[in-house]
């Protein structure tokens, strides 16, 4: 049994200690917007923030997040308003198929948290995941956008 703050309210999670983050998070709390993808760390699709830091939750044993805060897609917004990042994502209209939308927002919004102020290079150096319909453009620019 672990407990997890997740996007602001505790859980109990009752699984083995092994079990991926990413897994708790959709199956035990019921929060799916977070993906599955690659389940290697490699693509970012089940990006999440713990404790601030961006984590790739598929290779996050609970063990490593018990204790700690979460938060998800769907705790980015605030008092129903959505994070900047989210509304430049609808006005650049960024997602093809979308499946690894809310991972790439999760790395953008800890990205921007850092670097308030990107230059063009510090978004392709800092931005890593993985999109397989290409829409780094339009991720770029969104970024772009937010940070205004
Ligand atoms: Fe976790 Fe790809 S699903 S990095």
């Amino acid at each position: 049994m672990a407990k997890l703050t997740v996007n602001g309210k505790e859980h109990d999670i009752d699984a083995s200690d092994e079990t991926p983050l990413l897994w708790a998070l959709r199956d035990i709390v019921g929060l799916t917007g977070t993906k599955f993808g690659c389940g290697q760390g490699l693509c970012g699709a089940c990006t999440v923030h713990v404790d601030g830091e961006v984590t790739r939750s598929c290779i996050t044993p609970l063990k490593q997040a018990a204790g700690k805060s979460v938060t998800t897609i769907e705790g980015l917004s605030e008092d129903g308003v959505s994070h900047p990042l989210q509304k430049a994502w609808v006005a650049e209209d960024v997602p093809q198929c979308g499946y690894c939308q809310s991972g790439q927002i999760m790395a953008a919004a800890a990205f921007l948290r850092d670097n308030p102020e990107p230059s063009d290079q510090d978004i392709w150096d800092g931005m890593a995941n993985l999109c397989r319909c290409g829409t780094y453009l339009r991720i770029h620019r969104a970024i772009k956008r937010a940070a205004r």
